[in-house]
């Protein structure tokens, strides 16, 4: 049931944001382009406001942190030295009789959610003792997972309850083949065996949503990266990419920004921009995209300060989050037991969206893999020489400095902030129904600030609320409407997240008055309209997420 109305809220809020002109889907009128989305007027507007939230944090509140705008377009050999054109793939599996196409990992991990959905039936403290318990096997070496799995995966196997007290026999066999499914995807996955993927599919039962079936292909690996010619002519022009991250244009920057901005170590370099991913099934909106936009910062630290700085970047960028005003519950941290080949610490934030928790922005501590692969590749040193004293009164000297990375998908923070923000409210009362569709933003992130209505269309009161829009409109982005009876027009306000309306009426000609009100208590006050610009600006100021 929690299911289901979590599935209602998230379609209401898709329909929401196109019916108020947040997001459409690409090219609707050709029926769209699957995964690529549009921001609408609003849209733009709420997502410039988050990428100007996401800049003044990172950049303008840290002196040692610079933005960068680097091209979409990188040298090929950008990609062969990160690691992307051999290893940046997906294994897909087709279904034969449905003829669709699926990620093999995905398959699998929902299999494995199918089968740790027992967990329900464990007590609160049996399952967080399970959990210990799993992130203690998924901790182990490569031969110690693999030889639990013969134990786990047989139904049917009887378990010592004094060796598992944690076990709740009739869910425990599902769970505990989950738990011998997920070790053994995941070091299926990083051997890269592909015939040892499609095995778990079938001797999982794992079958086609859409078919029922389980008459699988053989799993292949598809490179996520889009390629185009680069050149006037096809023939022996060059291919090139669409950047998949913004990462690489900092990286191989590096030096141009540390030399021209003087920059020393610790050192920031931040960018918002647009990334390319083909990705194999895109889906939950603009959760996943084949054209989406990331904020992403590399942090140079001195090696072995590394850990330190992690733990910092992990936390300042949590508190960034909250500073929204999000239920703290709402989000959690996933540290990665696997850790890619290049880094020596990861975690990811992730948020409860409807469809569960999931990923919105990543924290890597990098090593000095990317900086030592271009260094390698270019033939060109990416060395900092630290002339500051180390323990012994030495100079640090030249090294290639280490990386901590934060990346956040601003189009999961765009539907993150949307899905927090969008509520129904019952305004019935016993003589009346009545309802509101409300989008509770923070007033620094809303679209409009304040919404100007003349209370008629005549004696003067569009006149004076146009004034009024016309002094406020250098500091405020302000909508004016004059259409519809009051009570409709706040209602299309509140649905949008304007914070305030402002009503000019018949006294505001005579006394320079006017009222406001206010979106989330839905109060109305009667205000000088000299005394404006203080109320919205205080309100709106982005002083009150960054101080
Ligand atoms: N430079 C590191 C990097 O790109 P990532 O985990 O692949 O790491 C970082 O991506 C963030 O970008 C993710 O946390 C997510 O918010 C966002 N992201 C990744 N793929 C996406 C997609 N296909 N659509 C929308 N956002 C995506």
């Amino acid at each position: 049931m929690a299911q289901k109305n979590n599935d209602e809220q998230f379609k209401n809020v898709i329909s929401h944001a196109k019916e108020y002109g947040f997001v459409f889907q690409s090219s609707e009128i050709y029926d769209g382009l699957s995964a690529v989305y549009d921001y609408g007027q609003l849209g733009a507007e709420l997502k410039n406001n988050i990428k100007t939230y996401w800049w003044k944090a990172m950049v303008q509140m840290h002196e040692n942190i610079v933005g960068i705008d680097s091209a979409i377009f990188m040298h090929p050999k950008v990609w062969k030295a990160s690691g992307h054109v051999d290893g940046f793939n997906d294994p897909m599996i087709d279904n034969k009789d449905s003829k669709k196409r699926y990620r093999a990992d995905q398959l699998l991990e929902n299999k494995i959610d199918e089968l740790y959905s027992e967990l329900a039936n464990f007590s609160e403290a049996n399952k967080a003792k399970f959990e210990a318990f799993q992130q203690e096997i998924l901790g182990l070496s490569d031969e110690g997972q693999a030889a639990w799995v013969p134990g786990f995966k047989d139904e049917e196997t009887i378990l010592d309850h004094a060796q598992y007290p944690f076990v709740e026999e009739a869910s425990w066999k599902f769970v505990k083949k989950g738990l011998a499914l997920e070790v053994e995807m995941n070091l299926a996955l990083k051997s890269e065996n592909l015939a040892q993927l499609k095995d778990l599919i079938v001797n999982y039962k794992v079958i086609c949503p859409i078919s029922k079936t389980s008459n699988w292909t053989d799993v292949r690996q598809f490179n996520l990266m889009f390629s185009t010619q680069f050149g006037a002519m096809a023939e022996g022009s060059d291919e090139v990419y669409l950047r998949p991250e913004t990462a690489q244009g900092i990286f191989v920057n590096f030096l141009n920004v540390q030399k021209s901005g003087r920059m020393k170590i610790p050192f920031g370099i931040a960018q918002i921009g647009k990334a390319f991913r083909n990705e194999v099934i895109a889906r939950q909106f603009i959760m996943r995209m084949r054209e989406f936009e990331q904020m992403e910062m590399q942090f140079f630290v001195r090696p072995g300060e590394d850990k330190k700085w992690f733990e910092y970047w992990k936390e300042a960028r949590l508190k960034w989050h909250r500073a929204l005003g999000t239920s703290p519950e709402k989000y959690r941290y996933h540290d990665h037991v696997k850790l890619a080949h290049y880094a020596n610490a990861a975690t990811d934030i992730e948020f409860e969206f409807p469809f569960g928790f999931k990923e919105v922005e990543g924290i890597h501590s990098r090593t000095d893999f990317d900086l030592t692969q271009h260094q390698e590749f270019s033939g060109k040193k990416m060395q900092y020489f630290d002339n500051d004293l180390n323990e012994e009164g030495k100079p640090y000297g030249n090294y290639v400095p280490y990386v901590i990375e934060t990346s956040i998908g601003l189009d999961r923070m765009f539907l993150l902030t949307m899905i927090n923000a969008f509520e129904e409210q019952d305004l019935s009362t016993e003589d009346k129904q009545d309802s509101r569709t409300l989008l509770r933003l923070h007033p620094a992130l809303a679209p409009y600030k304040v919404a100007i209505f003349p209370l008629t269309k005549k004696d003067g009161l569009p006149e004076k609320a146009r004034e009024i829009m016309d002094a406020l409109k250098f500091d405020f982005n302000c909508i004016y409407e004059e259409k519809d009876a009051i009570g409709k027009r706040y209602r299309r306000q509140d649905a949008v997240g304007t914070p305030f309306c402002i009503t000019v009426d018949h006294q505001s000609l005579e006394d320079n008055t006017v009222t406001i009100r206010h979106r989330d208590s839905m109060e109305q006050e009667r205000i000088a309209i000299a005394d404006l610009s203080d109320i919205i600006g205080k309100a709106t100021s982005w002083k009150n997420l960054l101080a």
